[in-house]
């Protein structure tokens, strides 16, 4: 039995939307929640949860009831394992109630040490003489009781062995605290010691609520000696990576405003808290981790990234907004005065200009593509293949098929790369690093199917040119060796062009064009029906990647050229350029756009 106070405690805390959201894909809808019946076949979703009362019911097949009821039914519990189940989730101890023996909890011991520490320290900070220091320090800081109490946030005094020894008087075992990184071996056989020492303490809840580590900020700036941050080790109860500060607290709020801000630590967690913002988590002093990321898509689908804006803050930005887009999220970048972060603006400026930042906040695409017009990235065509390249990482992680298409069209237009052309480079992982020059820039054209692509056009030419000797007169009337931009390739076609009935290669050839000679002959593949269109369109790729660097050469030299030059020039760019834009309009319009934006910009 487990006594009705308890049962009603879990009933009043557990999160109903949280239970059944483990089994069942949940969209929120008003103020409820839909997805398709976990308890019969359907194909549009009937199963409504109310979180407000804290029942569901599918009005397809008219199965309802509460959170314990949820779990009965779908796991096949008793009621009192369905409540201890749902107990777990809420983080209410449920006291051990007789019957068979209980199958004990392997980790009770690792909370029991755990709260006793965070009990300790909160002790700690509350007394009057020995947290002294410590509540001045939070106070600084413009935290005060009632949001330190909130977090739970405590203090370790500067003492070596204060905390081991209350936790030895009150019956706990040192090899425990060993393990739960509250204490650590001094090397040598001397005493062990209080891993936490002079500093302000953060517990780290599960989202349960259970503690499971600590974080620990030194009172002022921190030194080599002592960082400004010291964490719990990994622990059989704590992994940095599978957990967020801050979201056992903020997860009801998360749900409820349907958005999480991310901050970088503890201090931004709790003073925007202090600000009135309630839906706040940081990650553990690592990256965002995939883990975290699936965590925090239980209770919503939208982000918010408030990190630093230097460029280790942007690099960890631009990470963390892959690593949410893959868990199905959908981020959005904040990005803050230089030398701030949320807690400096909120306690300077204020929340109302925290809140604006936070409205301003930019879908983590977009900002990416203003950051690389910044910098200059679409202003040449090598430029926007490079930009391509560092786009296409977050175009492979999105995992929402609305938003994929979204972005697939943005970078499209961004860049002038056709979707089909980026799907190819999307599905193909990563590029082939290694471009000669004229090629990478030929990839921006598109409309070439993967096996006539960059160098493969060069090599469908040759391959058809060796098929027979037809080929070689059709190839002859249309390209040149100039045409070429692989110096390998170019000096086999020479050799066909004097003897178009080589089959074998000549043994005073190069060695490496008789090895490219025999990579072509060895490639069995067999041309496809659409033969004809494939030559033309190599015959245009390759022409139109020699026309696009003549242009570039152009432009370079109208960059430097006086003034009754640059009109001559521009009239020969212009004559380019209608000749590309026949040849290949894709490869046309990337080219011109970075004529645009250069003469823009300079
Ligand atoms: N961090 C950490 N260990 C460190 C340094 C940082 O775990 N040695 C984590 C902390 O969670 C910290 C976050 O990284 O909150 C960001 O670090 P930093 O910008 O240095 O600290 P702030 O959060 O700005 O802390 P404060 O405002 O107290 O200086
Ligand atoms: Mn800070």
């Amino acid at each position: 039995m487990i006594p009705d106070d308890i049962v009603e405690e879990v009933r009043a805390r557990a999160d109903i939307v949280e239970v059944v959201g483990e089994f069942v894909s949940l969209k929120k809808a008003g103020r409820e929640f839909k997805a398709n019946c976990p308890f019969h076949e359907e194909r549009t979703p009937s199963f409504h949860v109310v979180p407000e009362k804290g029942f569901y019911k599918c009005f397809g097949c008219d199965k309802s009831g509460d959170v314990f009821s949820f779990v009965m039914e779908r796991m096949g519990m008793d009621f009192i394992e369905a409540v201890k189940h749902v107990a777990g989730r809420a983080g209410v101890e449920v006291p051990q109630v007789g019957r068979r023996a209980e199958q004990e909890d392997p980790n009770r011991i690792f909370h029991e040490v755990n709260g006793f520490a965070r009990d300790w320290f909160r002790a700690q900070l509350l007394d009057e003489k020995a947290g002294a220091g410590a509540r001045t320090y939070l106070d600084s800081r413009g935290i005060d009781e009632q949001i330190a109490k909130r977090f739970g946030l405590g203090f370790a005094p500067d003492e070596w062995r204060t905390l081991r020894e209350a936790a030895a008087s009150h019956g706990l075992d040192e090899k425990t605290m060993l393990e739960a990184g509250l204490i650590k071996n001094k090397e040598g056989n001397g005493e062990s010691y209080d891993r936490f020492r002079g500093r302000i303490i953060f517990p780290i809840d599960a989202v349960s609520g259970k503690v499971i580590a600590f974080g620990g900020r030194v009172l002022g700036q921190g030194s080599k000696k002592a960082p400004k941050y010291l964490n719990s080790p990994e622990t059989p109860v704590y992994h940095k990576g599978h957990n967020l500060y801050g979201l056992s607290g903020a997860k009801h709020a998360i749900r409820r405003e349907e958005s999480a801000l991310v901050v970088e630590g503890y201090m931004d967690v709790v003073s925007l808290a202090a600000h009135e913002f309630d839906n706040v988590v940081a990650p553990l002093g690592t990256s965002v981790t995939p883990e975290q990321a699936k965590l925090l898509s239980r209770y919503c689908k939208r982000v918010i990234i408030l990190f630093d804006a230097d460029p280790a803050g942007l690099k960890a930005t631009f990470r963390a907004g892959d690593v949410f887009l893959a868990a199905g999220l959908h981020p959005a970048v904040v990005t803050l005065p230089p030398d701030e972060d949320p807690d400096t603006i909120v306690r300077t400026a204020g929340a109302e200009v925290l809140r604006g930042h936070v409205d301003d906040a930019v879908d983590v695409l977009d900002r990416k593509l203003q950051i690389l017009d910044e910098k200059d990235y679409f202003s040449t065509i090598e430029r926007t293949r490079s930009a391509v390249d560092r786009l296409l990482p977050t175009l492979r992680s999105v995992t929402d098929a609305a938003l994929r298409d979204i972005y697939i069209s943005k970078v499209s237009d961004y860049t002038g790369v056709r979707r089909e052309t980026l799907e190819v480079e999307i599905q193909s992982g990563s590029l082939e690093p290694r471009f000669t020059k004229r090629e990478s820039r030929a990839q921006l054209s598109s409309g070439f199917r993967p096996g006539t692509q960059g160098r493969g056009a060069e090599r469908l030419i040759l391959k058809l040119m060796l098929s027979g000797k037809e080929w070689v007169e059709r190839a002859v009337a249309r390209i040149s060796a100039k045409t070429f931009d692989d110096p390998y390739n170019r000096a086999i076609f020479q050799r066909l062009v004097e003897k178009p009935e080589t089959v074998v290669p000549s043994p005073d050839w190069e060695f490496l064009v008789r090895q490219r000679f025999n990579k072509i002959l060895a490639d069995q593949e067999p041309f496809s029906r659409g033969i004809n269109e494939d030559f033309e369109k190599s015959v245009n790729r390759m022409l139109a990647s020699v026309l696009d660097q003549e242009m570039e050469g152009l432009q370079q030299q109208i960059a430097v050229a006086p003034n009754d030059e640059k009109a001559r020039l521009l009239t020969e760019l212009n004559k380019l350029s209608g000749e590309l834009r026949d040849l290949d309009p894709t490869l046309w319009m990337a080219a011109t756009r970075g004529i645009a934006s250069k003469t823009s910009t300079n």
